[in-house]
């Protein structure tokens, strides 16, 4: 006997298998086998190789098997307020709706609760990996980690930073003691987690003194972390950065000036909806993951980010819910978000660039952010084994599908109750079959 065939880790599911292999080309096979050994893909075969024989299988029967969703951008607290106070945009909506819900996260007992609504819903759906923002507060962050951990699923969680430009009850009240917090979260958390890793999340140019960003450039290369946070989401925010950063000659020129815009570490960015052409530069040769954020982007008037452009210039892409400046969770959803939103761009502001298509849109929600955690978002061999198995057979028609065709269909209609089993890196998150 073999010693993988006694591994939690090393198994093979049978079933329906679709997976992006490039941004355009989705592969669907099936019927097939997809071996997991050691938490690793080995690959989708027709017929299971003789090696492979004697690994514990599972049957998924009629059910698709896809790759984990990936959530490139979203913030934790905000859940709490999800699908209320649409009316207004981003600065507005920030001072308004935003700052004092996140307030609230000083009070342990309430982010408890808060923060286990949000652990069980994500846990539940469709995502198998997330960037998340906290907020500024330690004691409330380090549990959001805990709990997500708890969760198995595989999470970047960043403690916020914010000394300016914030009332009182949430702002840090120097540049020194955001910092010395960050620190202080940072010895907490460091190597206590298999699943969940720090990243920097400065929340964005206008809430970070330039001391604080200088600092926060130290901590960075000190623990050698990935970084997150918002870049061109919205003119007014645009105008203002250049007022606060008479030096910058873009918005994204403020954070590569204090080292905070990726090159030799992994940096996303979340909205991107009115670059300059030199930040599109930019972006490109220091590699910045941009987060496409289609639902936030019209939920709060930002505009169309032109994600067509990006792939045609070789930007990494990937998707992000940005709960709750976008009102649903589901990256099923912000999938289709992504297809409208880049229609009506394409109609309304440039018929230059293409509207994106269902299989672009599956590439970005699994393999285009999968990027930002290694080799995550494919079942190609060498992949990390992420996979969901979603149970269409709620969505009724008498016509006869592809299984390109069901897929097409789990995107735009499946929800959480058709998840009928989740694997991250190779472990079992839940299964009902
Ligand atoms: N920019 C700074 N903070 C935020 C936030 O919480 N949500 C969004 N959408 N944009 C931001
Ligand atoms: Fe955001």
């Amino acid at each position: 006997m073999r010693k993988e065939e006694n591994r939690a880790d090393t198994f093979i599911l049978k079933g329906n298998i679709c997976y992006s292999e490039t941004a355009e080309t989705v592969r669907t096979v099936p019927n097939a086998y997809l071996v997991c050994r050691e938490g690793i893909c080995q690959g989708v075969f027709e017929e299971l190789p003789e090696e492979w024989r004697d690994f514990p299988l599972t049957d998924c029967g009629n059910a698709l098997i896809l790759p984990g969703l990936v959530d490139l951008h979203l913030h934790a607290p905000q859940y709490a307020f999800t699908g209320l106070g649409m009316d207004m945009e981003l600065l507005e909506w920030l001072d308004t709706r935003t700052f004092p819900e996140e307030g609230k996260y000083g009070d342990m007992a309430y982010a408890e609760k808060a923060y286990g609504i949000f652990t069980e819903d994500l846990k539940n759906s469709a995502t198998t990996r997330a960037c998340i923002f906290a907020t500024r507060h330690v004691p409330a962050t380090i549990l959001l980690m805990d709990m997500l951990e708890g969760s198995g699923l595989k999470t970047m969680v960043g403690k916020v930073n914010m000394d300016r430009n914030a009332p009182d009850y949430l702002c840090e009240e120097s540049a020194e003691k955001s910092a010395l917090d960050t620190r202080l979260w940072l010895k907490e958390v460091n190597g206590r987690y298999k699943n969940v890793r720090p990243i920097l999340t400065p929340r964005f140019i206008p809430s970070c003194s330039d001391d604080l960003m200088k600092m926060l450039s130290e901590i960075r290369k000190e623990y050698d972390l990935p970084i997150q946070s918002h870049l061109s989401e919205n003119k007014g925010e645009i105008a203002w950065v250049k007022e606060l950063c008479p030096w910058s000659s873009f918005y994204g020129d403020a954070y590569e000036q204090f080292g905070m815009f990726g090159g030799n570490y992994p940096a996303v960015m979340a909205h991107c909806v009115h670059p300059t052409e030199e930040e599109i530069v930019l972006m490109r040769k220091n590699g910045v993951f941009a987060a496409h954020c289609p639902h936030s982007n019209t939920d709060l008037s930002s505009g169309v980010a032109p994600i067509r452009r990006y792939l045609d210039e070789g930007i990494h892409v990937g998707l992000g819910s940005d709960i709750a400046g976008g009102h649903v969770l589901s990256l099923f959803q912000v999938m289709v978000g992504a297809v409208q939103a880049s229609k009506l761009r394409w109609r309304l502001e440039d018929d230059t660039q293409k509207p994106l298509t269902v299989d672009e849109v599956f590439y970005l929600g699994t393999k285009g952010g999968g990027a930002f955690f290694g080799q995550v978002g494919s079942f190609e061999k060498g992949y990390e084994f992420d996979a969901v198995i979603m149970d269409d057979s709620r969505l009724k028609t008498p016509r006869k599908l592809t299984l390109k065709e069901r897929l097409e269909r789990v995107v735009y209609l499946s929800d959480d109750r058709d998840v009928i089993g989740k694997y991250v890196a190779g472990r079992k998150i839940f299964a009902a079959i």
